[in-house]
């Protein structure tokens, strides 16, 4: 429906939805794929609720065809999905695995067959694990590894995949993975976590050195960040927000945007020792490699205050943070129990635009979980999942009515999928699956974001 008021988005705004490998494909043991560390942490008894594998997931690997039958039945644009980098490397060096890249070959002809525009990830958190018993991310080596897979995928691809991001989240594979431990490969050393930060971003950087080499002019080169607003209650707790949104956005941002690391962050995590030792002359440079687009995953806030004891170090993801408490989310919840809160998601958008200018955005991530139940009808009904979705729309569309050059917007997530530690229990899909049968239903949000993409606009 067209009116005078409706919410319309600029002419070519990308909409679309997005998955990941590990998250939906099963088939884990098949045609050569080797073993990523998130199979070893799925299998570790405890890690993941429920006690799910990335066995069977979605099936995706063998009911790629239906999926994407899906996508074009919601008439999206496009389809963001990442590459399993063991399926093509199954030691994460050397010799390719053929039959590996056959899968997103015929993936790729399916969709662009449709008419829909891919946007390849090449890292979504699923390390070979070989890579992970020689040192993982904290080693080195790793960065380069992983440039020489970025690069062999890119060739391969170059001539049907236009839009690339090189990471996912690093954010989440250094410090969830390596800090907390509630993430794959489950080690809790905060010092390693910061180094995983730095290498993570230094393999980004040789991805983009390298890719850049190789590609043709109209390809756009990104990278993805998980970015939350950072919230006080109290108006004294300026320092604990200073520290959270130094760790959680700009020790991402400032490097990526060619600042270097911010030198606050470098002093609140000094007492860990000099691991900043680890960043090499020209690491920074390349860092700093020019973006097409970066993009932005978010879900909500962060809320903080100051701890009551000053030293005290903040348990839990934040590699080395004293004097900092995080605080229960607040308001509505979605059924995962993360706070909704749209007008965080507009502030973020805002500050992005003004601190970090130049450089397009395109929202990668960004949905909600919810207990979906199919009726006996046969349908979905999630509304608590389309108000989810509108707000945050509304909240976009606000971004880019003043200005912010946001170009695209892409739902978490196509289907329910395999939801890392908390397993199969936490359904943000558009479209809901039976795990038992594998049978796949557009739930009702899925219908109302089909038609906002085909409208371009929101109902007012
Ligand atoms: C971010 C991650 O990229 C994705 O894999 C995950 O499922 C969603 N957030 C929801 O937690």
């Amino acid at each position: 429906m067209t009116t005078g008021t409706a919410l319309r988005f600029p002419a070519g705004f990308l909409w679309g939805v997005a998955t990941s490998s590990f998250q939906i494909e099963g088939a884990t043991h098949e045609d050569g794929r080797g073993a990523s560390i998130w199979d070893t942490f799925s299998a570790t008894r405890g890690k993941v609720d429920g006690g799910g594998t990335g066995d069977p997931a979605c099936d995706h690997y063998h009911r790629y065809g239906e999926d994407v039958e899906l996508l074009a039945d919601l008439g999206l644009a496009a389809y963001r999905f990442s590459v399993a980098w063991p399926r093509v490397q199954p030691d994460g060096r050397g010799p390719v695995e053929r039959r590996g890249l056959d899968f997103y070959d015929r993936l790729l002809d399916r969709l662009l067959d449709k008419g829909i525009e891919p946007v390849a990830t090449l890292y979504h958190w699923d390390l070979p694990q070989a890579l992970e018993d020689a040192g993982g991310w904290p080693n080195r080596d790793t960065a380069h590894r992983f440039a020489e897979y970025a690069a062999l995928v890119h060739a391969r691809f170059a001539d049907r995949v236009r839009m690339w991001t090189t990471l996912n989240e690093p954010w989440c594979s250094a410090f969830l993975g390596y800090c907390s431990g509630i993430h794959a490969p489950g080690r809790q050393d905060p010092v390693a976590a910061l180094k995983a930060a730095h290498h993570l971003l230094l393999g980004h950087g040789l991805a983009m050195r390298a890719l850049r080499a190789q590609a043709p002019s109209d390809h756009q080169l990104s990278i993805v960040l998980n970015l939350s607003p950072v919230l006080a209650e109290d108006p004294s707790a300026g320092e604990a927000v200073r520290k959270v949104d130094g760790l959680q956005n700009r020790f991402f941002l400032d490097p990526v945007f060619g600042r270097g690391y911010p030198a606050d962050v470098l002093a609140d995590t000094a007492w860990l020792g000099d691991w900043q030792r680890v960043v090499a002359d020209g690491d920074l440079d390349l860092i700093a490699t020019p973006l097409d687009w970066y993009g932005i995953n978010y879900y909500s806030p962060v809320r903080v205050s100051l701890a009551d004891e000053p030293l005290a170090v903040t348990p839990g993801n934040l590699p080395g943070l004293r004097g900092v408490r995080m605080l229960e989310p607040r308001g509505q919840l979605t059924g995962f129990g993360w706070e909704q809160n749209a007008d965080a998601f507009h502030t973020l958008l805002r500050r992005l635009g003004r601190d970090y200018p130049g450089v397009p955005m395109i929202v990668t991530e960004n949905g909600s979980a919810f207990p979906d139940l199919i009726s006996p009808q046969g349908t979905v009904e999630d509304p608590e999942r389309s108000g989810y979705l509108v707000d945050h729309l509304r909240a976009v569309h606000r971004a880019v009515d003043a200005g912010v050059d946001v170009r695209g917007y892409l739902a978490w997530s196509l289907l329910d999928n395999f939801e890392w530690a908390a397993g199969y229990g936490q359904r943000f899909g558009l479209v809901h699956v039976d795990f038992e049968t594998q049978r796949r239903t557009i739930k009702d949000s899925g219908r109302l974001f089909a038609r906002i993409a085909a409208e371009n606009e929101l109902p007012v």
